[in-house]
């Protein structure tokens, strides 16, 4: 019997919620194939804060590297604002995703056809969207350092982020974008900020070289980030792959999200260490924490990415895809009927 053993962070707020219903989808998943998923639970972010101070202990990690993949639900709220930024839940997972080397950040958005008049979006616009957004994930503005805020003698305060990227960084992931879009459409547009950011600008041309050297079969195309935000609302369909820096792709994927109709549906996949991290885009939303209301799809579909790439289930994987597909296509007819 083939044996996986997954560490399950479901986290805070709505983290638990929907990390429970994922899990029952990996049961069932296990049971009618005959596969032996072995979950071991841990706290992260505020949960892990709460007993133990910190927001990663040293266990959690160890039990992170230990296992073949990691299902994590969402981290962060309101209580943990205040606290100094060396300890608060969201560290937990930028710490995670750096030991773990996990520097590729696959988040597909793609519209259910079903959900095609969910969107804010007019039908025609979206119809059709399917794009696999490859957010750089363990550098860039989130890691470079100097970082931090400083009081000045004068009483005021100066507060500094440092965006880095050394050649290799960005090889690394135009390498997996390109591979990706290989598999895809064959389009890469690699988003930057050439025309302001020094980095940037080396970010353009080891992209522009990686492609030359290996990838000329793939389009490649470049866009400034204010435009992308932009066409990704005027006109998501030119899209295929984006690949991008750190913060550029966390705003993105979070505007990509919305075209599909909801952020809840926006699974992820973190790549490129021994074990991979599977997460929805979203976040923690304590507000609705507890109200059975949390949409799980975005986990649910996070796990369906964790059998695809960790596992190599992709059969497994599929099933979960379709399943999500039908169970969206009642809901939309028991709402219709409702109606009536
Ligand atoms: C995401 C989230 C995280 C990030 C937060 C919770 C640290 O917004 O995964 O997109 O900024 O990367
Ligand atoms: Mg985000």
């Amino acid at each position: 019997m083939q044996k996986y053993k997954i560490a399950v962070l479901p986290g805070d707020g709505i983290g638990p919620d929907i990390v429970g219903e994922a899990v029952k989808v990996l049961k069932a998943v296990g049971k009618k194939n005959n596969i032996k998923f072995e979950l071991q639970d841990a706290l992260v972010g505020g949960a892990s804060i709460d007993k133990y101070d910190v927001p990663l202990t040293d266990e959690t990690l160890r039990l992170a590297k230990e296992s073949d993949a990691v299902l994590l639900g969402a981290v962060g709220g309101p209580k943990w604002e205040g606290l100094d930024y060396s300890i608060r839940p969201e560290r937990a997972l930028l710490a995670l995703r750096k030991e773990l080397g996990l520097f590729a950040n696959l988040r597909p958005a793609k519209i259910y056809p079903v959900l095609a008049d969910a969107s804010t979006l007019k039908k025609e616009i979206i119809e059709g969207v399917d794009i696999m957004v490859i957010r750089e994930l363990t550098g860039g503005l989130y890691f470079g350092t100097p970082k931090g805020v400083e009081k000045l003698p004068d009483g005021t305060e100066r507060g500094v982020n440092t965006m880095i990227y050394t050649t290799s960084e960005i090889e690394r992931i135009a390498k997996i974008a390109f591979d990706v879009a290989r598999k895809r459409r064959k389009k890469v547009m690699s988003v930057d900020k050439a025309n302001v950011l020094e980095t940037t600008e080396l970010w353009r041309r080891v992209v522009t070289k990686v492609h030359h050297k290996d990838f000329s079969d793939v389009e490649l195309s470049h866009m400034y980030v204010d435009n992308c935000a932009m066409q990704l609302i005027r006109n998501p369909k030119q899209f295929d792959v984006i690949v991008t820096e750190n913060t550029f792709g966390d705003i993105l994927s979070d505007e990509a999200a919305m075209l599909t109709g909801s952020i809840g549906m926006l699974p992820s996949a973190s790549l490129g260490g021994k074990v991979g991290l599977y997460e929805p885009i979203h976040g923690s939303a304590p507000d609705i924490a507890g109200t059975d209301k949390a949409n799980p799809i975005a986990t649910i579909l996070s796990v369906a990415m964790m059998l695809r790439y960790s596992f190599n289930l992709a059969k497994e994987a599929d099933d979960i895809e379709k399943a999500v597909e039908n169970i969206l296509g009642e809901v939309i007819i028991n709402e219709i009927s409702s109606r009536q």
